[in-house]
């Protein structure tokens, strides 16, 4: 297993992945397992339920599972559930995956210990073709729009003064920023979120850096290579 310190400052940056036990970095737009690790022994503790409702490839289903929380993982393609269910085949521990919409979570209010996930950069990556209710194809009003359900969903489902934490990242479109991390950040405190910690992630063998290298040189711009993770608290 690939050796791990708990992280204390507000900036995270772990140069190799993270691969031990079934944690690959193949699927698009993946996060590292560092971070999983990090938040949920932040802000959970063992037999907690953990949910991630943009679970991809299930690496907070995963490390949920390793650190005896228990883990619903919900995402609106059904190819990243099975992915998912693959993934932690082997892996002792209670956890359900299935397919939801993020926007309309099939789950009871105050059942969540911890929200830890990461969803879509806007239309950055496109998660499918077409399937009604992927965030990945929106971008505009249209993507904060579903966002602002995300986080009136992720306010019902939390219990009391529990944690949210959410993994975030800026684009850059025809030459300019758009900050869709911080825009994001006011959605979730807008529905009623306090804000714990503002971590800045740098990023690391991000498949399309080398591609954008000399564009960025020639066009006199920065390569994006860091990414937020906010923590929100639903504090009453
Ligand atoms: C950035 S990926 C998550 C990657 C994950 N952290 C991992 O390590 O594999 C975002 C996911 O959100 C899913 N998604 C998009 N719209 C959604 C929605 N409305 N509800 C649930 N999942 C959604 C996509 O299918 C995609 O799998």
């Amino acid at each position: 297993m690939n050796s791990f310190n708990e992280e204390h400052t507000t900036i995270w940056s772990f140069k190799e992945r993270g691969d031990w036990a079934t944690h690959k970095g193949d699927y698009p737009g993946n996060c590292s397992p560092y971070i999983i690790k990090n938040i949920l022994l932040k802000y959970s503790k063992e037999e907690d339920i953990v949910l991630d409702q943009f679970v991809g490839s299930g690496t907070t289903i995963i490390e949920s599972l390793i650190l005896n929380r228990r883990a619903i993982g919900i995402d609106i393609n059904e190819n990243a559930v099975s992915i998912t269910t693959n993934r932690i085949k082997g892996i002792n521990g209670k956890y359900k995956v299935f397919k939801g919409n993020a926007t309309n979570l099939n789950l009871k209010d105050k059942y969540v210990d911890l929200i830890c996930t990461h969803p879509p950069y806007m239309d950055i990556i496109k998660y499918s073709r077409g399937i009604q209710g992927d965030i990945s194809l929106l971008n505009g009003y249209g993507f904060y729009n579903k966002i602002k359900d995300v986080a009136k969903e992720s306010y019902r489902v939390l219990k009391n003064n529990k944690y949210c934490a959410i993994i975030m990242g800026d684009i850059r479109k025809k030459g300019f920023i758009i900050p869709v991390g911080f825009n994001v950040m006011e959605i979730f405190l807008k529905e009623g979120f306090l804000l714990k910690e503002i971590i800045i992630k740098e990023q690391h063998n991000c498949r399309s850096t080398e591609k954008w290298r000399e564009v960025a040189k020639n066009k006199n711009f920065l390569l994006i290579q860091h990414e937020y993770i906010f923590v929100f608290q639903k504090a009453i």
